[in-house]
């Protein structure tokens, strides 16, 4: 549910073939679903709503020709700023496979106070706002309270595979693990973005998830959440 595979959009996939690399280990770890996450920032050149939509069925199909069956779904990582609420109105910024959740980022040193209401405001307007790349916030890392904070606002939390078995050092490892400890974790997302250092390979992640946590809850954060956006998708 977060990604940037889609190719040639963003800083992730420079073409069809890493795109299909990156599909290629995705789907030997199990994954069958994509949200494709593209960033959105404002007043940046981002990719428009037709060209994610066409680029990703060209994506559908030449996994299909290499005998991968991928489901793909549209979304945006979406760059907070004050123009947001009206782009996802207006259809510009796309919410994560047309459900109500939207999945927001900051810059890693914003303070909790925009954090909070930006996110706060995206609910006020019906939308779920999911905090991407949790992990990466000081003024989380800082404080955690403020992250109980965020979930008391019914905010969800998504954490990066590579946090967990530890590419990003030991103070956000210990982080991660104590988000998934106390069950504070919605969403293990694999922000892949190309296929070596920020590859989609999550097996590493998985075994230690389903090793050391209830597996149920396990299934929840890899898998079953995400699929709940989805579904959504049917009610929205
Ligand atoms: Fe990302």
């Amino acid at each position: 549910m977060h990604c940037h595979i889609l190719p040639g959009v963003d800083d992730g996939a420079r073409d069809m073939e890493q795109s299909m690399r990156m599909i290629r280990t995705a789907y030997e770890s199990g994954i069958r679903n994509f949200i494709l996450t593209p960033h959105y920032k404002e007043g940046r050149h981002n990719a428009s709503v037709s060209t994610i939509c066409g680029r990703m069925e060209e994506v559908r199909r030449e996994a299909a020709k290499r005998g991968m069956e991928v489901s793909l779904y549209a979304g945006n990582e979406i760059l907070y700023s004050g123009e947001i609420a009206e782009r996802l109105e207006e259809g510009r910024a796309l919410t994560l496979a047309g459900s109500r959740y939207v999945l927001i980022e900051f810059f890693p040193a914003h303070p909790f106070s925009y954090i909070r209401n930006a996110l706060d405001e995206l609910g006020g307007m019906g939308y779920e706002p999911i905090l991407a790349h949790a992990e990466r916030y000081e003024c989380l890392l800082q404080n955690w309270e403020n992250v109980k904070e965020l979930k008391g606002l019914n905010v969800g939390i998504q954490i990066n595979a590579a946090s967990i078995t530890g590419a990003l050092g030991f103070g956000v490892k210990r982080f991660a693990h104590r988000l998934l400890k106390e069950r504070l974790a919605d969403y293990v997302g694999t922000d892949a973005h190309d296929d070596g250092r920020r590859s989609p390979d999550v097996r590493k992640c998985l075994s230690q998830l389903y090793r050391r946590y209830d597996p149920a809850y396990a299934d929840a954060v890899c898998f079953g959440n995400a699929m709940k956006i989805i579904n959504d998708k049917k009610q929205g």
